[in-house]
C-alpha cells in the first residue's frame, strides 16, 4: 500500500495536489457549519484534481463529554502533522454559568494556540454592498471598508501566570510580551501591508503599559525595515471609537492578544453578521481557519447558522495552501448566494435559506451548475433546486 507521501509525490508528478486537513467541529452549530465548508472542500477537490485527507478531532465541549479534557493529546498530534486546521467553534452553556468548573472548553483552544503556536490571529473585515442595511453604521460610513485586524495569539495576559488566594480576595493576571514574539507577527503586518494599502497602526495602551511601550518600541525600529509602509499608533479606547467612527481610515491593524480580542468583536459588527466573518491563526508549522462567531447554542442543530463564515475561512485557508484560483472560486461562489439573497435566517430573517442550501447553492456554483437563471417558484419555496 502507498504511504501518504508516495500519493503526494505522484499526485504532485500529475500537477493535482494532496493535503491532509485536520478537522474539528467543535460544539454548537461548530459541526454543521463545518460540515459545508468540508462540501466546499471537496467540491474544489473535484473540480481541480486535488485530493484532501481529513482526519476528525475532538476539542472544547464534545471533548470534555467523551475523554474528560478539552484538547486530547491526539488532536495536538494530529493537528500538528496536518497541512491546515479546520475548526467550527468552542462553548457550551452549561459551563458558562458555572465559574467553579475546572475544566473548560475555551482552554481547549487556547492550549492548541499554544501547543502549536499559533501566533497570529487574522481577521479580515469586510462589507458586502447588499448587506449594508444589516450594519448598525450607515451606509456613507461603509463604503470603502477593507481592513485586517493582526492579532497576537501566544502571549500576553492570556498566558502569563494567574494567581488568586484561597479565600479569594484577591487575583492577578501577569501580562508579559518578548520583543520575538512582537517581531514575529509584526513582520507578517507588515509583509501584508505592503501587498494592501500599505498603511500599518499599532494598538496599544503605551500611555499606561509597559508591554505596549514595548510593542511600540519593536514596532517602531522594524518599521526601518518597511519604508514604503506608513506606521502610525492608536491608543486602544481610541481605536474602539475610531473603528465605528471611521472604519475605511484602516488597512492593517496590529495589537497584542486582549486588546485584539476585543476590538476584532467590535470591527465584526461592521459587516452586519458575526456569521459571515473567517478568520485564520498562523503558526511557524501550522495553521487554523475557523469562523470568527461562537457556539451559538440556542442555534444548534436547527440547520440555520450561517456557514459562510466557515466557507471562506475555507478561502483563507487554500491562499495558504497557494491554491489562490480555488481560493477565488470559493469567494465568487460566496458573494454570489450574497448578491442574490440566497442567505441564512441571520441575514434576512423572513426569505431565509438553510445553512445546508447555502452550502449546497456554493458547490453548485463551484462546479458550474448555476445556469443565472432561476425557477421563481423554487425561489419562493427556498428550495436548492433552482438551478
Ligand atoms: C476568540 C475567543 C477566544 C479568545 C475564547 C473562546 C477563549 O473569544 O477566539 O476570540 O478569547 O481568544
Ligand atoms: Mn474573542
Amino acid at each position: 500500500m502507498n504511504n501518504i507521501k508516495d500519493i503526494a509525490t505522484q499526485e504532485k508528478f500529475t500537477g493535482n495536489q494532496f493535503f491532509t486537513i485536520a478537522v474539528i467541529p467543535g460544539d454548537g452549530i461548530g459541526p454543521e457549519v463545518t460540515q459545508q465548508a468540508v462540501l466546499v472542500l471537496d467540491a474544489i477537490a473535484q473540480k481541480f484534481g486535488h485530493h484532501f485527507d481529513y482526519t476528525y478531532c475532538l476539542m472544547g465541549a464534545d471533548a470534555i463529554d467523551k475523554t474528560g479534557t478539552p484538547l486530547p493529546e491526539e488532536t495536538i498530534s494530529v493537528c500538528s502533522k496536518s497541512d491546515a486546521i479546520l475548526f467550527g467553534a468552542i462553548g457550551h452553556p452549561k459551563y458558562d454559568n458555572d465559574p467553579s468548573a475546572k475544566v473548560r472548553p475555551e482552554q481547549g483552544l487556547l492550549m492548541l494556540r499554544q501547543r502549536l503556536q499559533l501566533f497570529a490571529n487574522i481577521r479580515p473585515i469586510a462589507t458586502y454592498p447588499s448587506l449594508h442595511h444589516l450594519s448598525p453604521l450607515k451606509g456613507k460610513q461603509l463604503i470603502d471598508v477593507d481592513f485586517i485586524i493582526y492579532r497576537e495569539l501566544t502571549g500576553g495576559i492570556y498566558f502569563g501566570e494567574k494567581k488568586s488566594d484561597d479565600a479569594q480576595t484577591w487575583a492577578s493576571d501577569e501580562c508579559i510580551y518578548t520583543k520575538e514574539q512582537v517581531e514575529r507577527i509584526a513582520h507578517l503586518a507588515f509583509k501584508a501591508a505592503r501587498q494592501r494599502k500599505k498603511k500599518l497602526t499599532l494598538v496599544d495602551k503605551s500611555n499606561v503599559m509597559e508591554t505596549s511601550k514595548l510593542w511600540r518600541k519593536v514596532v517602531k525600529d522594524m518599521a526601518l525595515q518597511y519604508p514604503d509602509v506608513e506606521l502610525n499608533f492608536l491608543y486602544v479606547d481610541n481605536a474602539a471609537m475610531q473603528i465605528i467612527l471611521n472604519p475605511k481610515q484602516f488597512d492593517i491593524i496590529l495589537t497584542e492578544n486582549l486588546f485584539g480580542d476585543i476590538i476584532s468583536d467590535v470591527a465584526s459588527i461592521i459587516s452586519g453578521s458575526l456569521g459571515l466573518l473567517p478568520s485564520s491563526s498562523i503558526g511557524i508549522s501550522n495553521a487554523l481557519f475557523e469562523p470568527i462567531h461562537g457556539s451559538y447554542p440556542k442555534a444548534a442543530g436547527k440547520d440555520i447558522a450561517n456557514p459562510l463564515g466557515s466557507i471562506l475561512s475555507v478561502a483563507m485557508m487554500l491562499e495558504h495552501l497557494k491554491l489562490f484560483k480555488e481560493a477565488k472560486l470559493v469567494r465568487d461562489a460566496v458573494e454570489w448566494t450574497i448578491q442574490n439573497l440566497f442567505v441564512t435566517k441571520d441575514i434576512d430573517p423572513v426569505n431565509f435559506y438553510f445553512t445546508s442550501t447555502v452550502g449546497e447553492l456554493i458547490t453548485e456554483y463551484i462546479h458550474g451548475r448555476v445556469t443565472g437563471v432561476f425557477n421563481q417558484e423554487n425561489v419562493e419555496l427556498r428550495k436548492s433546486t433552482i438551478i
